[in-house]
């Protein structure tokens, strides 16, 4: 997108009108909640979810009983939007559990039994750890690492990746987007490589999840993890995958559930009323994109297009504050790592990793949060990615994080801190 027609989207975007939604945001008042990577803000809709299943039907799904037909309604529900929210092929390759790095670690600890001579797993050295060590613990099993390394500019680049697969090649396992440095990966060149080497490809998801539409087909990944605390849902974690390969995935579950998805990959009970959060948080997004396009939502039901115009107006609205955000960090003389301002914000997310010389991050992020701006320090659950930025993991770097209800007179309030920390 160029800068103007970028500049026109950002100012028909209504985030002020959605951060009347964020009850959570009306209470906090001036705080400025730029921690959004490490979780963000739920809208009334979700609160009114979660309470909803609490008081009516607060049940174990499987009985005869309206409640408990209820419950199984709510998780059909909610199968059926996330799978519309990433375009899944059908429902029942969505599966509703704990968190991410659990997922990560189902797939990997199942993907461990059948290691032949296939045995090769590329992982890369800005990934969240979750994403890394989960594989690596598969060496015992027989598993050895091929190291897709990001290059100065922070981005992954896949004519990288070529020289790393082969006929050995098992999974590749990357991130769509770096929870540090933002930094946005080409995943179909990625899944194309992959294929061709006759691998399967594991994105991670939740970082990239709500700032841009996930597809899964155009995509070409195999599997795909998110997290629903960072889509504006309670916690929880969600996994899709190709219903084939979950189909014969070697998993735990009790020999009375039968093998196949999803019941095979969501052992025990999950958390329904997070669940029902979640459907909440995708119905928020279709009503957000019915909004965009003038019509009126469909809240039972949320379609693929509305989806997917609610995340294009949210990508563009968050470049124009990137790109704010990239700037006023160099107008304070940051030292930012990764993408900047002059190469646009077309492959970056607005978050942005940086350090003010001189300045110890935890200095940096309390000043912050004297003026009531939630801002986090530290390695940002990527110690390898610190080592290989040349920052030690124990004070690591400054992270700002935004999300669609951030706004640019609330970036003023960070430019005006971290300027008045510079001269202090
Ligand atoms: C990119 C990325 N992957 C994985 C995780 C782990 O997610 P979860 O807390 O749901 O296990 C995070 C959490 O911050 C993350 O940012």
């Amino acid at each position: 997108m160029n800068p103007e027609t970028a500049s026109r989207a950002s100012a028909a975007f209504p985030a002020q009108a959605l951060r009347e939604q964020f009850p959570a945001l009306l209470r906090a008042g001036s705080c400025c909640f730029f921690d959004n990577a490490a979780g963000a803000q739920v809208p009334q809709m979700v609160l009114d979810a979660v309470n909803q299943h609490l008081l009516e039907h607060n049940v174990q799904r499987g009985g005869r009983y309206r409640q408990s037909i209820a419950v199984d309604d709510m998780i059909r529900r909610a199968r059926e939007h996330v799978g519309t929210f990433v375009n899944a092929r059908r429902p029942e390759e969505v599966a509703f559990g704990m968190n991410a790095t659990s997922f990560i670690r189902l797939i990997s600890l199942a993907i461990g039994q059948g290691l032949g001579r296939r045995n090769e797993i590329v992982v890369t050295d800005l990934d969240h750890e979750a994403n890394v060590a989960t594989w690596l613990v598969l060496e015992r099993l027989g598993a050895t690492f091929r190291w897709w390394r990001m290059r100065e500019d922070g981005c992954l680049h896949t004519e990288d990746l070529r020289p790393l697969l082969s006929e050995r090649t098992r999974l590749v396992a990357c991130t769509l987007a770096s929870n540090a440095l933002g930094s946005v990966l080409a995943a179909r060149a990625t899944a194309d490589l992959t294929h061709a080497a006759g691998g399967e490809l594991f994105l991670d998801a939740v970082h990239y999840a709500p700032h841009a539409p996930i597809d899964v087909q155009a995509f070409d990944c195999d599997y795909l993890v998110c997290s629903g605390y960072k889509i504006f849902a309670p916690h929880m974690g969600f996994l899709w995958g190709r219903y084939e390969l979950l189909a014969q995935l070697d998993t735990f579950r009790e020999d009375f559930i039968p093998d196949a998805p999803p019941g095979k990959i969501e052992a025990g009970t999950f958390i329904y009323e997070n669940v029902a959060g979640m459907a909440a948080a995708i119905e928020y997004f279709g009503a957000l994109g019915a909004a965009l396009s003038g019509r009126s939502a469909d809240g039972a039901r949320p379609r693929r297009a509305e989806l997917c115009v609610a995340m294009e107006g949210i990508r563009s609205y968050e470049q124009g504050l990137s790109l704010r955000l990239l700037e006023l960090l160099e107008e304070c003389g940051a030292e930012i790592y990764g993408l900047r301002a002059a190469r646009g914000t077309a492959q970056r997310l607005p978050t942005v990793l940086f350090n003010l010389p001189g300045v110890a991050p935890a200095r940096v992020t309390e000043a912050a949060a004297r003026a009531d701006i939630g801002i986090r320090d530290g390695h940002m659950y990527a110690p390898r990615l610190m080592k290989r930025l040349g920052l030690a993991v124990d004070s690591g770097a400054v992270r700002v994080s935004l999300a669609h209800y951030n706004t640019a007179p609330e970036l003023e309030r960070l430019r005006t801190t971290l300027a008045q920390l510079r001269r202090s």
